[in-house]
């Protein structure tokens, strides 16, 4: 009996130890507090759980060393660190992230995702925390200057993104009437297959069209402003703790000068 009661002792010593997230005993979960400090009274995860799909740079990408780096990631981080969390990257398609945190597999969503009108209905995003746009990638001898020239063209895009929303004529805000869409699960393959002579145009957000572009002198960025969107991390819907402990971090490294110094390291604007 005697034993068993200092067993459960023990268990209970080593619970109190390993929940509550930035929890007042150790030292270096104080120091990853801020004074932002939302998640040590709050049920904002010990480990944030952040989805993506790491084929977009400048915004998330594999690096050399086979992890996940690029602006989003590094913006997570710092966010992460602010509020007092750890942070891992669950990477998927593009396609499966809102499904995803609507499951409540993943905790946000960075993926240089756009805040649109039809993606609020599923879940909530966060303060914008980049304008971008989408443009139009094609070969250099192409006549395409504009969305209205994408009528009647084979057109590649990411399965699922805004560039795809933009250029199916079905869906609403369209900016072309008719076209033949070839869907892919990475931008980069779609780009492959305009260099093969597979589609006659990429629709994509513009600043990875120039990584994909660079060095490939065949091809060229048309910029049309039809199609102005913002970038914004998404949490599900209802969760106004975390998008509120994540806006105040944003807040706060816009303010310290960690967001611009992020800009400077990963966009070349
Ligand atoms: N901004 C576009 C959208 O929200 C494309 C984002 C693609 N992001 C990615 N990580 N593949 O639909």
């Amino acid at each position: 009996m005697k034993k068993l009661s200092s067993l459960l002792a023990m268990l209970l010593v080593l619970v109190f130890a390993f929940t509550g997230c930035g929890g007042s005993g150790s030292s270096d979960s104080k120091e990853a507090e801020s004074t932002t400090g939302a998640v040590a009274e709050s049920g904002i995860p010990e480990t944030l759980i952040v989805g993506t799909n790491a084929e977009f740079p400048p915004f998330e990408f594999v690096n050399d060393n086979g992890d996940y780096d690029g602006f989003d990631i590094a913006l997570m981080q710092a966010i992460c660190d602010k509020i007092g969390c750890k942070m891992e990257v669950n990477n998927m398609e593009f396609k499966s992230l809102l499904g995803a945190l609507q499951m409540d597999s993943i905790d946000v969503i960075a993926a240089g995702m756009t805040a649109t009108e039809e993606r609020k209905e599923s879940v909530d995003f966060t303060e914008s925390y980049y304008e971008a746009k989408q443009v139009i990638i094609v070969k250099k001898d192409s006549n395409v200057a504009s969305f209205a020239d994408l009528n009647d063209k084979k057109i590649g895009v990411q399965e699922g993104t805004t560039g795809d929303l933009y250029v199916t004529p079905e869906e609403d805000g369209a900016l072309v009437e008719k076209a033949e869409i070839k869907r892919f699960k990475k931008g980069v393959d779609a780009v492959m297959d305009l260099k093969n002579g597979g589609v006659d145009a990429v629709v994509i957000d513009k600043n990875p069209a120039k990584e994909f572009v660079n060095g490939n002198d065949d091809l060229m960025i048309v910029e049309d402003d039809a199609a102005i969107e913002n970038y914004a991390f998404a949490v599900a819907k209802g969760n106004t703790e975390l998008a509120e402990a994540i806006n105040n971090a944003l807040t706060e490294l816009k303010a310290d000068g960690t967001y611009d110094s992020l800009i400077k390291e990963y966009i070349n604007e």
